[in-house]
């Protein structure tokens, strides 16, 4: 009996010593110290012994079990560490490798521009407005003196929510809430998102504009003249050519359509300009007398102009690019430029 334990004792060693990982080490235990392990049977082994014997082997057997266990325990923390020496390895970072630079980003060419024009007329004095952008009906068309049917919709086809309901063709409708909200005088820009349904190198079906709105009384064109022109040489510069076209805007009377120099082709005529040398920047005009009918003002008191630009027209003459669509793919290609 006695030399079964000392065998035990030695075939315990050598094994634990040959162990590599923890899971083996798991499996030992339960080979040894487990309910069905080799030491567990050896102390059930004893009820063969006589009464005398009993005692001194089961002495020996315990002494055996605590010398394993101990040695299970030294083993543990022995292997732990040799674990976490392991995993560090192969998680190992090289620190001396050179960083990469992380991508400075920026505004997009839209968003810089847009704060220019609307710095411009912050510093004429006009206030920043908002409006929604799905809109309704009356906002949009009617009381812009664009009735059911009238032939200025069709410029203007837009994305309807419901019949009465649509995404805003223009920035417009914005002058109408701002009227009938707040007292004379008004002296507004209101900047934001608009849709319509349009698809070429100079159109796309969401774009944005900038609305302005001057309402007090004995308004001028000339006033619009001269604030439309000052914006154009702050943003293009001194020597910008403009230019103002007789045009037609159901909310404005007179209307006009104020163009720029195409710097694409210079003046010679290409596919952006299609042909004519200019590009069309805005429309504006004398606020129509229906307007301020449909808020409720009287038109032979109050009189104003009004104007609506297209920002992505603007960025493309300011950088000479000849295809909108490119503000929109997001290629970094292109956007990096304007970094
Ligand atoms: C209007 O939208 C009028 N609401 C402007 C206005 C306001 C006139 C106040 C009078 C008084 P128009 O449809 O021409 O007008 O559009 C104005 C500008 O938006 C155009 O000069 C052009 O620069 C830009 N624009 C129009 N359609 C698109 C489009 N699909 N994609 C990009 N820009 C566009
Ligand atoms: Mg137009």
């Amino acid at each position: 009996m006695k030399s079964i334990i000392e065998e035990l004792k030695d075939k315990a060693l050598k094994e634990l010593s040959g162990l590599e990982d923890l899971k083996a080490l798991r499996d030992f235990k339960v080979r040894f110290l487990g309910k069905k392990g080799e030491v567990t049977r050896l102390l059930k082994s004893m009820k063969d012994l006589s009464p005398e014997e009993r005692p001194v082997f089961g002495k020996l057997i315990n002494e055996l079990k605590a010398f394993v266990e101990a040695k299970v325990e030294e083993k543990e923390v022995e292997l732990k560490e040799l674990e976490r020496k392991r995993r560090f390895e192969k998680e190992r970072l090289d620190i001396t490798l050179p960083g990469r630079l992380p991508r400075i980003g920026g505004l997009h060419p839209l968003s810089q521009v847009l704060g220019e024009v609307v710095d411009v007329f912050k510093a004429m004095g006009f206030q920043i407005a908002e409006g929604p952008e799905i809109e309704e009906d009356f906002y949009n068309f009617e009381a812009l003196n664009i009735p059911p049917d009238h032939p200025a919709r069709d410029m203007q086809d837009t994305f309807y929510i419901s019949e009465r309901v649509l995404l805003r063709t223009h920035t417009s409708p914005v002058q109408v809430r701002i009227m009938q909200k707040y007292p004379l005088p008004i002296r507004i820009i209101a900047p934001g998102r608009v849709y319509r349904r349009d698809f070429d190198v100079s159109h796309t079906p969401m774009f944005h504009q900038v609305e302005g709105l001057l309402v007090d009384k004995k308004v001028t064109f000339a006033e619009l003249k001269g604030t439309l022109i000052e914006f154009a040489k702050r943003i293009f510069g001194a020597n910008t050519e403009v230019r103002f076209r007789p045009s037609f805007f159901p909310f404005t009377e007179p209307s006009a359509e104020m163009d720029i120099g195409c710097v694409i082709c210079k003046g010679s005529g290409c596919r952006v300009c299609k042909g004519t040398g200019w590009l069309e920047i805005l429309g504006c005009g004398m606020v129509d007398p229906e307007v301020f009918r449909s808020v409720g003002l009287d038109p032979l008191e109050v009189t104003g102009y009004a104007f609506g630009l297209g920002v992505e027209r603007i960025t493309m003459l300011k950088y000479g690019i000849d295809d909108i669509r490119l503000f929109f793919e997001n290629d970094l290609r292109f956007l990096s430029q304007f970094v």
